[in-house]
């Protein structure tokens, strides 16, 4: 059967065993620092739910999971304006909370929903991504458990999208014309 998906794509950037070290090397980082903690892992949907879903596998430490949806992207360009759409509904008052993101880029998301998160006073408050776009940033914010660094790319698969589409790919591509 022809790849419905691959036309589009301009090369891979992380083949799927790239995307398993890069889940192995946070989960070891957290699997040590969070060790008899019980963190809840607040998920953002809809982009880091493949990375969150195989972190969580690659995790031998007790832990939880909520989601939460925040919207920041139209296309391929930063709207500027991040709305929670969907809260958790775990209460994180004295909890150990990691946050789960697909790729930091601006860091307008994070800054704004880390803020929101530690006025609900946590024992602690850390940010996990599976990738980091370091010349995006709009923000002063940096995730604590980084995968690994790319370019100023727009890059689709695993979980990330452009409007709704690629998410099911299963490495991470750059698309053409990007
Ligand atoms: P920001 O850090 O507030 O700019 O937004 C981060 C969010 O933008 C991520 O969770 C992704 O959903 C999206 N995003 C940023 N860069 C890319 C990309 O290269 N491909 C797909 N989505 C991206």
């Amino acid at each position: 059967m022809i790849n419905e998906l691959e036309k589009d794509i301009d090369r891979v950037l992380f083949s799927e065993d790239d995307i398993k070290a890069m889940v192995r090397k946070v989960a070891d980082e957290i699997n040590e620092d969070y060790a008899g903690k019980k963190p809840l892992l607040v998920a953002l949907l809809k982009g880091s739910v493949i990375f969150a879903s195989d972190l969580m596998r690659s995790l031998i430490i007790d832990c939880e999971i909520d989601f939460m949806k925040v919207s920041s992207y139209s296309g391929t360009q930063s709207t500027g304006v991040i709305n929670i759409i969907s809260d958790i509904r775990t209460e994180i008052a004295d909890r150990h909370v990691i946050i789960v993101e697909d790729i930091v880029d601006t860091g307008l998301t994070l800054s704004k929903l880390k803020h929101q998160l530690a006025s609900r006073n946590p024992a602690s408050l850390k940010i996990c991504t599976l990738l980091d776009k370091p010349s995006g940033r709009k923000a002063a914010i940096e995730a604590d458990y980084i995968g690994g660094t790319v370019g100023n790319e727009f890059i689709v698969g695993y979980g990330l999208d452009y409007d709704e589409k690629f998410r099911n790919l299963p490495y991470i591509g750059v698309m053409k014309n990007s």
